[in-house]
């Protein structure tokens, strides 16, 4: 899949990886430990309330803020700060200035948890090389 990934000689930059994104909502895959995708993405405004039955779901703040709702309470993510979204909770992040990301979640993780077919950026998607990006 990911030329990257499976090389041990260099380092990967999520930082960069992202800052080189174009699109905001469409997380590519930059490496994989086991049964999960190590993503990063480009988030602004607010996504879709959704949930992920199965799995957890991390957020790690590479630039920016990002706020996550929960139907009871927020939380305010900074610029290094992780977060883990717990399996089976409604959550919607929302990206009040750009917010670049790194994600980890499981292989079977749909990005909307599957209920929202449509707003989804399907796994063909993101993992497509930053080459053709
Ligand atoms: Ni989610």
């Amino acid at each position: 899949m990911i030329d990257s990934n499976k090389s041990i000689d260099s380092p990967l930059n999520p930082f960069k990886l992202a800052e080189s994104l174009s699109e905001y909502w469409s997380p590519k895959v930059i490496s994989e430990v086991d049964d999960a995708y190590v993503k990063v993405a480009k988030l602004k405004g607010s996504f879709v309330w959704h949930q992920h039955d199965n799995e957890d779901e991390l957020f790690y703040i590479l630039q920016g803020s990002l706020v996550m709702e929960y139907k009871d309470k927020q939380v305010s993510l900074q610029v290094g700060d992780l977060h883990v979204v717990p399996k089976g909770i409604l959550h919607n992040p929302v990206a009040s200035v750009d917010c670049l990301v790194m994600l980890i979640e499981s292989k079977a993780t749909l990005h909307t948890g599957g209920n929202i077919q449509s707003s989804g950026c399907s796994i063909e998607e993101q993992l497509k090389s930053f080459n053709s990006v």
